[in-house]
Formats: structure tokens, C-alpha cells, sequence
């Protein structure tokens, strides 16, 4: 091969490592029939590499690089370093993990390093800049992929070194004035003058370990900064060893959805050079669709808009509770599909050939253990042929009017357990309030509280208990400015410190609510509350339907009550409001809506801002998604997740099946089209 092959990128992790020349053979002619093009290689092969301390073989890389090149397919390079081989483990006992509780890790698994132990840390560099040094110019080297899925934390005396260097950066001199060393402004940004926790030196200052009752969550909460900051330092410390050998080529790592809460993903993202990012699912049936979605479109976000890389799925693999699952005939095609349409320029997999032995023996992979004579290598297949027909998708985009906000520090404030209440779960409020725009068919993007909202018409700031006061700002200045906003329950409670908003929450922002909420009363486990609109001048926006999880005793002072509750302690008090602030519009809701009182506000506040689904009066499950080209050029995807035929209001031709569509598309059930729509 002489030049990289075009198109959609199409492959996944490939581990040659663990098989020998016979399978090698069998590989290469597998991979052409299924018309894999890319192969991310490297990715745990440390002990291989490196079989001693500063002694390298890279023969068996030299050769899979060039198989792999001759045979028209393009590598993107791991560096091993979430795997660091046994001998490190002998030679650096003190960079091994330490739990919160004291007990230090070993090896015998993967990801046994602490990232802030310097000995893990030079070894992570010097592997990364030995093998940009060997493959600079190497014509199959398209992409370098750092370490994989950062996500450990650790709680060790060198964490504890570089935390407190981390927060004497944070609280130093600039809060203490001339002479301060920080520590005063660290004890008042931790409140430590609540249960004796004052520090008089900055040796006294540790990371959040196992304690006896209930942590400080100012504490825990910069240790959940800090931690994301320090290994984002040692990704950047391995890319910049890559960078002085092969500047032209594309630096990443990959980002894991839709669980991890280690990361803040915005400064991440600042930091690769294109957004990656790998996504399991985390049930089976109906949910997994809006989960989808709502990981891919964060990935697009990330990534300013631009095209991502969906670094690895699995072909059939689903994470139950306490089981695999597995997906159903046709489900992967058309997940692989959904990706595309929200911004993808790729279809990974972990991994090309189910391993025969080791921890993950029996996850599904491209090639299962029996075979390519299978159901999914067959799939695969099918796969292979339609990602092939997509090529001219390339580079296009996905434009979305409303955004939901999403912020590390709120996730971090409320899974610290600031709030002590167990179904308030950052990621639940968030994804309930996603899958509701989801259901809408409205494309929604995410957006940092700092970003730039204005280039949106509405925005939803769920689970926002944590507001900074420049976030406020930004809210304040976006709604005055003519901007919608849906603000959910808990919102503004505490400020970037994790200190309390005074006066009535949410604090700064009251009068752009037009409200102020005075206690907060969460239900019982599965109690309810029932929502009335009668009697207020709301639209039945609530009627017949309920809150659950939470409520509050919220008074308006100038907004419209939409709905009041209908019972219990609360009965007669606003439950949601409307308030005209400046050019534009703020809508509050006190408790955890019901999926259709949500579908029904999510109808309403789109509708009041314009924003309007991708395509209207598309069926229930029929997901639809726009990218755009340049020259006015478009593509509809269309996904038909119902078990029956579904039609849609939509012309051009299908790539995938090549038929034309005009003003009406049939997909048949389970099925997929993409259209490429006529010129505008
Ligand atoms: C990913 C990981 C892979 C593999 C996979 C299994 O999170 O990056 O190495 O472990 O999970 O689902």
C-alpha cells in the first residue's frame, strides 16, 4: 500500500501478541473479506516490549506494523502503559496503587501504578518517546493512543506529595496575600472549622482517606479535581515524548463511556488532538438507544463540534448488573450506524479476535472463538460493506440548537455525596433529561457552564447543584441575552468551594428564576408526589403526572407557577415556574418529573424556543439525525429501533441500500438508512 486507506475508519484493537504466524495468516485474509481498515495495536504489551527495565524488542511490532501496512490497513499505535510488566512492580514497589483504606495493589491484572508516583511516570515516558522514536515515518503510523482509558486513582504518599503541590498552586499566595503560603485560604475554602479540621502545616494535609464518618466534601472534592489534573499531566508528559518524533501525527487517548467520573473531560479534551472515546452498554432493550446518544453526542461535544473517533464497542457484548448480555441479530449494524449520525468518523471494536485465555476470555470480539464461520463474523462483514459505503460522511457535522450543561465539578459536588440522598446521581438526572430530548427527536449537544451558550436556544442545566459564581454569570448573562434555560431541582445549591448558596437557593440566580427556594424535602424511597396544574395559569403541563426523589418549598417572587404539588406537606406550592428575565426565558422544576410530565416540558420548552426535532412526527423509536457537508451537501440517518416498519418524511437516496426515497422513506424494522438528501 502506498497511501492510507480512505473512508470511515473500520477495525478495532488487535492483540497479535497473544496468537502465532498460523492465525496471523488467517487474520490478514479475514480482515480484507470484512474490509477492516485500521488496527489499534499496542495497547497492553508493555511486558512484551520491554521484557526488562530499558531493555527493548520491538521486533514483533516491527512485523505486525509491516503485515498490517501490506495488507491496506493502518495502525493506530498504544502505548502500553496501563499495564505496567511484573519486574516494574519488583523494582518500584512504592508506585503501586494504594486504596483509600491503605491496601497496596499488585500486579496480576492491569492498571497497577499509581500516576503521580515519579518512578511510573518516567517509565511511561521513556516507553512512550522509545516507540515514537522507532515508528516516526513509518508509513502505517496514522494515530498514537496513550495509555487506555485513564481511570485509576490512588491514595498513596506520593498522591498526597503532589495534591498538596496541586492546592498550594490552588490556594497559594494570590488568596493569602504577600508572605501567605495558601493554607489559610485552604482551610476556608474546606470550612475545616467544622469538626476541628483546621490545618497549621501543609504536612497535616492528606489525600481524602478512609475516615471514620463522613468525609469533608470540599476535600473530597478538590482531591477529584486534582486527581483528573495529575493524570492528565501524565498523558501530556507521554504525548509531548511522542511529539518531539512525530509531530505530524495525531495524539489520543480514549475517553470511557458513559460511566467514568475521574476525568474532566473539557480540559481533557483541550489536550488531544481529536476526541476518542469507548462505549459499552450498560443494559439491554429499549434504554440503550438514548444511552447511546447521549455518549456520542458528549463525544462530539468534547471535541468542539468535530469529528470523533469511536475507539472501541463491542460487537455483542452489553454489561448487565451481574452478567453479559447479549445483543440481538442486526443490533450491531445499526448501533454502529447511530455513532456515525452523531458525529463518528469511525467504527472500533475491543477487539479483532476473542482472546483464548486471560481475564477477558469470553468477551465477544470481531472473530468469536468459533470462528469466522458465525453469526457475528457474518455481521461483521455485512458491517464492513455498509461503513465502506459511507465514505463520503467524512469531516461533515452534526448542528444541535439546545445543549445540556455538564460539568466535572457538579458531578464530582454531588457524587461526593454532598447531597446524602442515594438516587440523586449526576449521570441519572442528566441522562433522564438527554433521553427526554432524545425522545423528542431533538439533537442536543453538551456545553461547559463557561462555553459558549449563546449559540444556543435552549439550554438545560440539570443536576447544576454546584454553580461557580462565574457560572452564574454566564446563566444570567445567556438568559438576559434572550437564551431558555430549564433549571432542575438542587440547582445552585453550593458554589465552587462546595460551601452552601446563602438567602435561598439557587443564590445568584434567583431573580433570573423569579424564585426562591427555602427547604429542600426529599421522598421516600419510592413515594411520589402528584403535580396539578388547576388553579395556576400553567398550560396541563404537569397535570396527571408526578414528581419522585425530591421535592422543595419554593416561593415565586415574579415567576408564572406552571404547576404546584397536589398533596402532602407541599400541597398548593409551586412545583415548576416560568420567568421572563431580560430578552429571554427561565424555567425551574423542583423534583425528579415523571418520563411523560418530562416528555410533555421537554415538547413545551422546545416548541417556546424553536428548537425543533431533526425530522417532525417521526414514530416513537424511529431515532433520526442530520449531518451536514460542506456546499449544502446533507445526510439523514434514519434508525428504526421498533420492532415494526416505520415511515418518515424524507427524500434522497440510501447509501446502504441505494434506493431513492421521495417524500416518503419506509425502514423496515430494526432497520437503517442513510440518505444522502438532495442539494439544498
Ligand atoms: C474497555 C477496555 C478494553 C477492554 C474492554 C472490555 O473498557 O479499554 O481494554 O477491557 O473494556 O469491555
Amino acid at each position: 500500500m502506498t497511501a492510507k486507506p480512505a473512508g470511515m475508519w473500520f477495525g478495532g484493537d488487535y492483540n497479535p501478541e497473544q496468537w502465532d504466524e498460523k492465525v496471523w495468516a488467517a487474520d490478514d485474509a479475514l480482515m480484507r473479506e470484512a474490509r477492516v481498515n485500521t488496527a489499534t495495536v499496542g495497547v497492553f504489551s508493555w511486558s512484551i516490549l520491554e521484557p526488562e527495565e530499558g531493555r527493548y524488542d520491538f521486533g514483533w511490532l516491527d512485523a505486525t506494523l509491516d503485515r498490517l501496512w501490506h495488507n491496506g490497513i493502518r495502525v493506530v499505535l498504544a502505548t502500553p502503559t496501563a499495564s505496567p510488566p511484573p519486574w516494574f512492580t519488583l523494582a518500584h514497589p512504592d508506585a503501586m496503587p494504594v486504596t483509600r483504606e491503605g491496601t497496596r495493589l499488585w500486579h496480576g491484572s492491569r492498571d497497577t501504578y499509581c500516576a503521580a508516583a515519579p518512578a511510573y511516570r518516567a517509565a511511561a515516558a521513556r516507553i512512550a518517546g522509545a516507540l515514537a522514536e522507532r515508528y516516526a515515518g513509518h508509513p502505517a503510523l496514522a494515530m498514537w493512543h496513550v495509555h487506555n482509558e485513564y481511570g485509576t486513582v490512588c491514595w498513596c504518599d506520593h498522591a498526597a506529595a503532589a495534591f498538596r503541590g496541586w492546592l498550594q498552586r490552588r490556594y497559594g499566595k494570590e488568596h493569602d496575600g504577600e508572605g501567605g503560603d495558601g493554607l489559610a485560604a485552604l482551610n476556608e475554602a474546606w470550612g475545616t472549622a467544622f469538626w476541628s479540621q483546621r490545618y497549621s502545616s501543609w504536612e497535616q494535609v492528606l489525600p481524602p482517606r478512609a475516615t471514620q464518618w463522613r468525609a469533608n466534601p470540599s476535600h473530597s472534592l478538590d482531591y477529584s479535581r486534582f486527581w483528573s489534573d495529575e493524570m492528565l499531566a501524565s498523558f501530556c508528559e507521554q504525548r509531548d515524548a511522542i511529539r518531539r518524533h512525530t509531530p505530524e501525527v495525531p495524539v489520543t487517548t480514549n475517553f470511557m463511556m458513559p460511566h467514568y467520573q475521574l476525568l474532566d473531560l473539557w480540559a481533557w479534551s483541550r489536550e488531544v488532538d481529536v476526541v476518542a472515546v469507548d462505549h459499552y452498554f450498560g443494559s439491554a432493550g429499549r434504554d440503550g438507544h438514548p444511552d447511546l446518544a447521549f455518549s456520542a453526542d458528549r463525544a462530539r461535544s468534547f471535541n468542539s463540534g468535530r469529528p470523533w473517533i469511536l475507539m472501541e464497542q463491542s460487537t455483542s457484548l452489553i454489561y448487565g448488573r451481574d452478567r453479559i448480555l447479549i445483543k440481538e441479530p442486526g443490533r450491531m449494524l445499526r448501533d454502529s450506524i447511530a455513532y456515525l449520525a452523531r458525529g463518528s468518523d469511525s467504527v472500533m471494536f475491543f477487539q479483532w479476535r476473542a482472546s483464548q485465555a486471560g481475564a477477558e476470555m469470553f468477551h465477544p470480539a470481531m472473530v468469536p472463538h468459533a470462528g469466522p464461520d458465525t453469526r457475528i463474523f457474518r455481521e461483521v462483514c455485512e458491517l464492513g460493506q455498509a461503513v465502506s459505503r459511507l465514505a463520503e460522511v467524512v469531516g461533515s457535522t452534526v448542528p444541535a440548537e439546545v445543549a445540556m450543561l455538564w460539568d466535572a465539578d457538579s458531578w464530582w459536588a454531588l457524587e461526593n455525596r454532598g447531597i446524602p440522598l442515594a438516587e440523586v446521581r449526576y449521570l441519572d438526572l442528566v441522562r433522564a433529561d438527554h433521553a427526554a430530548l432524545w425522545r423528542a427527536g431533538v439533537v442536543c449537544d453538551f456545553v461547559h457552564p463557561l462555553g459558549d451558550l449563546a449559540r444556543y436556544r435552549l439550554v438545560f442545566a440539570t443536576a447544576a447543584y454546584l454553580i461557580s459564581d462565574e457560572g452564574a454569570q454566564a446563566l444570567r448573562n445567556y438568559v438576559e441575552g434572550g437564551g431558555h434555560v430549564v433549571m432542575s431541582f438542587g440547582g445552585g445549591m453550593v458554589d465552587a468551594r462546595h460551601h452552601a448558596r446563602l438567602d435561598g437557593y439557587p443564590g445568584p440566580l434567583r431573580d433570573v428564576f423569579g424564585i426562591r427556594v427555602e427547604e429542600f424535602r426529599p421522598l421516600a424511597p419510592g413515594e411520589t408526589v402528584p403535580l396539578t396544574g388547576d388553579g395556576v395559569p400553567g398550560d396541563g403541563l404537569a397535570d396527571g403526572g408526578h414528581g419522585t426523589i425530591w421535592s422543595e418549598l419554593l416561593r415565586s417572587e415574579g415567576a408564572e407557577v406552571l404547576a404546584s404539588y397536589g398533596d402532602g406537606p407541599l400541597a398548593g406550592h409551586p412545583a415548576m415556574t416560568r420567568n421572563s428575565f431580560g430578552a429571554g426565558t427561565a424555567w425551574y422544576v423542583s423534583t425528579q418529573l415523571d418520563a411523560g410530565a418530562r416528555d410533555r416540558l421537554v415538547a413545551a420548552v422546545a416548541a417556546e424556543a424553536g428548537a425543533a426535532p431533526v425530522v417532525v412526527g417521526a414514530p416513537p423509536g424511529v431515532e433520526i439525525v442530520r449531518r451536514h457537508g460542506d456546499a449544502g451537501r446533507s445526510w439523514l440517518f434514519v434508525l428504526n429501533h421498533t420492532g415494526a416498519a416505520a415511515v418518515v418524511e424524507a427524500s434522497g437516496v440510501d447509501l446502504l441500500s441505494g434506493r431513492s426515497a421521495d417524500g416518503q422513506l419506509e425502514v423496515a424494522p430494526g432497520g437503517v438508512a442513510v440518505l444522502r438528501e438532495h442539494d439544498a
